[in-house]
């Protein structure tokens, strides 16, 4: 048997992807994106290749995995599987430490962690690229995930690369959990569907390398004002375009969430908002303000909760038995 262990976190996305390269099947981003990953809140996964498995089980919070999740999950296996020439049966078991229902995507972490611990299990030798790599087959954001502080991926990209570490920039990210828990339509078709029909996708696809190349020289400046503001005018960017072709993630509280974080910063407290493809809005604030914009948050119309994460570390393994 040989098994692996690892841990890995979400990431929130400060310039955002949105669409895939035209005829890509193999999740290529159309567009270049620059990331935090969050650290408190983790996906810890489980693999075990298993010469005793007839077939490939996969358990996601408990519960077998099926149809598309579970077909997304074996994809990655099996790309280890050819790489190491391994053809055991494999167990994978993964689970959150946080509520699905969080507004955080939890694809990000769960394919981060489970690129590392495929192919440690395998026994295979990779560097955190080819890492990263892998766990973009399962979804692009989670190629960011395998880095820890602040990400990047290209357009095009294959592998993202660390931008800048933890400590680089003391941001407070306050997820504001708003009323609405229907589930939303996935980032995969939601994307999908703004590329065939929005008539602004080719204004998105013009805008976002801007938006992204003036963040990331604001980061590295650690102009913390100015990165966010261009993190929300990504996402508005991103949501403009998205629900031009009818895809529509935001409900009345997120309205009123974004017209909180706005109040806030008219009110003299420098607070942006982003969204992503659900309806829950994610402050930025700095670290040294966070108990304040927290609080006032919490005070907003329709935020049901708030949940704080800071900066965190790239995947990692906890432990490791190749036989
Ligand atoms: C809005 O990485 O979940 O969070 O590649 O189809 O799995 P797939 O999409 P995914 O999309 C994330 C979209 C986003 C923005 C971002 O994280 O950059």
């Amino acid at each position: 048997m040989s098994e692996a262990r690892t841990i890995a976190h979400p990431n929130l996305a400060l310039s955002k992807y949105w669409g895939k390269r035209e005829g890509s099947l193999e999740r290529v981003p159309a567009v270049p994106s620059l990331s935090v990953t969050l650290g408190g809140l983790a996906t810890r996964t489980f693999v075990r290749f298993d010469a005793s498995l007839v077939d490939d089980r996969v358990l996601i919070g408990g519960e077998e995995a099926r149809g598309e999740a579970r077909a997304r999950v074996v994809g990655v296996v099996d790309r280890v599987r050819a790489a190491a020439g391994e053809k055991r049966r494999v167990l994978v078991e993964s689970a959150n430490d946080f509520p699905t229902a969080s507004g955080l995507a939890s694809s990000a972490s769960a394919f981060a962690a489970l690129a590392l611990a495929g192919v440690r299990a395998a026994g295979l030798d990779w560097d955190a690229a080819r890492v990263s790599d892998l766990a973009r087959r399962g979804s692009v954001s989670a190629a960011r995930s395998v880095f820890g502080g602040y990400v990047e991926l290209d357009a095009g990209g294959e592998s993202a690369r660390p931008v800048a570490p933890c400590d680089h920039m003391p941001l407070a990210v306050l997820v504001c959990v708003t009323t609405d828990q229907r589930k939303a339509i996935g980032s995969t078709e939601g994307m999908r569907t703004t590329m065939e029909r929005s008539p602004y996708a080719h204004a998105w696809l013009d805008a976002a390398p801007r938006l992204h190349a003036e963040l990331r020289a604001a980061l590295l400046a650690r102009d913390f004002e100015h990165v966010g503001e261009l993190a929300e005018a990504s996402a508005l960017a991103m949501h403009a375009c998205a629900i031009a072709a009818g895809v529509v993630y935001w409900n009345g509280a997120t309205i009123d969430t974004l017209a909180a974080v706005r109040a806030l910063r008219g009110a003299g407290t420098p607070v942006y908002a982003t969204v992503d493809a659900g309806p829950h809005v994610k402050v930025l604030a700095r670290a040294s303000e966070a108990a304040r914009v927290r609080d006032a948050m919490r005070a907003a119309p329709g935020v049901e909760r708030v949940i704080e994460a800071r900066p965190g570390e790239g995947a990692r393994l906890v432990d490791e038995v190749i036989t």
